[in-house]
């Protein structure tokens, strides 16, 4: 079931989300949290940040799984999920760097590198709260269009529509990586609780297919309508489509 919870903006998105995250770190102080990159988190990684300078969050007990990584990058390059982590929460709060997982982008052996992080998945004994973001292509994680649903991590090969949408974060387009290791959609439905954000216009048409419209592979992040507990916050401009074409999904 999807909840969806309007805001009027990015920074009102940001706020409610984090506050939904802090809940979940303040329930369970050893809460295993499944977090996400892309620019839709950098406003609710700064206020977790605030929170926790208030006094308000301790995680020195809590353990994450991030989503995916670029194939190919090491974890000190400015461009890396890691380095993201890092630069846009983990260096702000008082985590232990050795209870963060991110997928190793530097492993060559594609299949040695989905069994370890899958590994490392199920050692956690599930995620608690898995935050997602979604990509113009309808993924989530990198989990492209496909013809299937992906189970486990698993190396993917980008999507054009995400290289050309990436390509703002680097120097060209050519430094875009053209792969990625990603969590399975599998494992991310295993997850007891879903929060996924997105803002503005450009999401407006992908959020909608993703919330209404028919459960495919061809848009991964429509199996999340047969998850039990997704709480999607959305800003109005991202929720344009659905406003017009399914208002009753927002309650
Ligand atoms: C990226 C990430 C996704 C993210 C998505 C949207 O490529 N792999 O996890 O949700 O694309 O990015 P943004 O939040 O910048 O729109």
């Amino acid at each position: 079931m999807i909840k969806i919870i309007q805001t009027k903006d990015y920074a009102e998105l940001s706020r409610k989300a984090a506050n939904i995250i802090a809940a979940q770190v303040i329930l369970n102080s050893r809460s295993v949290l499944g977090l996400a990159t892309g620019s839709s988190p950098l406003g609710l990684y700064a206020e977790l940040i605030k929170m926790y300078q208030a006094g308000d969050l301790d995680f020195s007990k809590i353990r994450t799984v991030n989503l995916d990584e670029y194939r190919g990058l090491t974890s000190d390059n400015d461009q890396s999920y890691a380095y993201f982590m890092r630069e846009n929460l983990f260096n702000h709060i008082n985590i232990d760097l050795d209870n963060t997982n991110v997928p190793d982008g530097t492993e060559p052996d594609a299949e040695k590198e989905c069994a370890r992080y899958d590994a490392v998945i199920d050692s956690m004994g599930g995620v608690d709260i898995q935050l997602l973001g979604i990509g113009l292509t309808g993924h989530i994680g990198f989990n492209e269009p496909a013809e299937v649903f992906s189970k486990g991590t698993n190396c993917v090969d980008l999507d054009p529509k995400t290289i050309q949408s990436n390509a703002r974060f680097f120097a060209s387009i050519d430094d875009v990586p053209k792969q990625a290791y990603t969590m399975g959609i599998q494992s991310i439905m295993k997850a007891k609780k879903i929060l996924l954000i997105a803002n503005g216009e450009g999401k407006a048409d992908i959020l909608y297919r993703a919330c209404c419209g028919p459960i495919t592979p061809k848009v991964p992040a429509s199996i999340l309508q047969l998850h039990p507990d997704v709480i999607v916050v959305a800003d109005e401009p991202a929720l344009r489509v659905i406003r017009e074409k399914c208002p009753s999904s927002l309650g």
